[in-house]
């Protein structure tokens, strides 16, 4: 096809939007959910009065089977106690704040970088401006833990000088009983297919965490909203040939001995990417002690389960195994042929333009003799790496979405708000800043390539002058 002159007659394309194409939404599913609900006077009567407050029970039994099933605990079957059903993981992690962090005993929050940006405000909301920290993906393994364990001995040596007394170093404003553990630290991360960066935490890395957040007094919280949407990296192989996902820091802190009442691990989990995001249905998995208390956070224990109606209608497809049925068969077979769609137009259009496919390893599972292994990939994102020379990719989404009404989300985006030294990481000369993210799940496979070739036209414009084009 020829280039692109007729600008403003090109059809917007949006790669940068994180969201599931409403064609994929769960609503047939749904819709046999609410009409078994609302149809029975009993059930409605249940639907529509205030829920539990950690949440729908025979739903929170379901997810516990479920997440089961998907993970297959080391620590065997998950027990229910352990769930407690949120309003999505965003609204999740503000509630973990009120419960478990306090702005004047929780040092600092970090978040690994590229960080999704959106948790960003809910931190600043929860009293952490100016406490944000970035912490810095490696290459390999998902998450430079040196760096993780420098900064939180450099923020103890802070603390002691500021308050010299341990006796003076408490919270201030989560007291009493209804706050029984605050903790220092808080560390947010998305370790599987995470947004932005499509990286995958490995097994050793993740254990490592663990271990470091159990010495620091940290929380871990892992947003595995992208877990279910897995599949063989391998095109030539069959859906079920997916080797089994990484197990959750949770499933870790669960297995590995040592754990304290709380723990150290909170995975929030959400429906928003496999039955659509206004279900406004979440859960949040932790040990029994945090879930008792987190489901007793304030505003559930005034308005109940946050999600009352909407978690009897998950509720009816979980246990009816029409959403287990939707994302084998809907979900993950259109998810993947997209993934590769997106990744050979990577190849063709942009690699040979010096872009880099920036993803790290993908993650590994052996058999049980150890000989073969499985790549698995997933989730809804890959990321890119610009070529040399070329401007910050804030410059190129701006010229993107002028030029090519091309929408792609740009590295600056996904710098630590209020952290300085996240913004000279990003500008470094292998920063993330350089980088783009493309998401798969929102345009059609056709769509996908042509805001691939849209892309590279602006890479050629932008590297070689005005006017220049690839001729695509
Ligand atoms: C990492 C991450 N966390 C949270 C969310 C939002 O989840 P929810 O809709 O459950 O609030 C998203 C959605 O893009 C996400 O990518």
């Amino acid at each position: 096809m020829g280039s692109f002159t007729q600008d403003a007659e090109l059809p917007h394309i949006n790669l940068q939007l994180g969201w599931p194409t409403p064609s994929l939404f769960a609503r047939e599913q749904l819709l046999k959910g609410s009409q078994s609900i609302l149809s029975s006077p009993a059930e409605t009567a249940l639907a529509l009065v205030y829920g539990p407050h950690p949440g729908y029970i025979p739903l929170r039994k379901e997810v516990a089977k479920w997440l089961s099933e998907i993970y297959s605990p080391a620590s065997g079957p998950i027990d229910f106690s352990r769930i407690i059903i949120s309003n999505g993981a965003s609204c999740n992690l503000a509630n973990i704040l009120q419960k478990f962090a306090d702005a004047t005993y929780t040092r600092r929050i970090f978040m690994v970088e590229p960080t999704y940006f959106l948790a960003c405000p809910i931190f600043e909301d929860g009293g952490f401006k100016g406490k944000l920290q970035g912490i810095p993906e490696d290459a390999e393994e998902g998450l430079d833990i040196e760096y993780l364990r420098r900064v939180l001995q450099e923020a103890e040596s802070e603390r002691a000088k500021a308050v010299p007394n341990p006796d003076d170093d408490v919270p201030r404003l989560k007291t009493g009983p209804n706050f029984p553990h605050v903790y220092k630290y808080i560390v947010y991360m998305v370790p599987t297919y995470s947004n932005p960066s499509a990286k995958t935490m490995s097994l050793h890395r993740r254990k490592q965490v663990v271990e470091l957040a159990r010495e620091y007094d940290a929380l871990v919280v892992t947003d595995d909203v992208y877990d279910m949407l897995s599949w063989p990296a391998d095109p030539a192989l069959p859906d079920d040939a997916v080797g089994p996902i990484p197990p959750r820091l949770v499933d870790l802190d669960r297995s590995m001995p040592g754990r304290s009442d709380f723990g150290n691990t909170v995975s929030n989990g959400s429906f928003s990417k496999i039955v659509g995001p206004g279900v406004r249905v979440g859960w949040a998995e932790s040990t029994k002690a945090f879930a008792d208390l987190l489901g007793e956070v304030g505003s559930s224990s005034s308005g109940g389960n946050p999600g009352q109606l909407s978690s009897m209608f998950v509720h009816h497809m979980l246990a009816a195994g029409t959403l287990q049925t939707h994302i084998k068969n809907e979900l993950i077979p259109t998810y993947r042929k997209r993934y590769y769609v997106l990744m050979s137009a990577i190849r063709k259009d942009l690699v040979p333009l010096g872009i880099e496919i920036e993803v790290g390893a993908p993650y590994q599972t052996s058999d049980s003799s150890q000989t073969t292994y499985t790549e698995t990939v997933g989730g809804f994102f890959t990321y890119l790496r610009l070529p040399p020379g070329m401007p910050f990719a804030r410059e190129v989404a701006a010229h993107a979405m002028e030029k090519y009404n091309l929408k792609v989300a740009f590295g600056h985006m996904f710098k630590v708000w209020g952290d300085n030294e996240s913004t000279t990481k990003a500008e470094s000369p292998r920063g993330f800043g350089h980088c783009v993210r493309l998401c798969w799940a929102w345009h059609t496979e056709e769509e996908l390539i042509q805001g691939v070739r849209r892309l590279a036209s602006v890479i050629l414009e932008m590297r070689e002058g005005a006017g220049a084009s690839n001729g695509i």
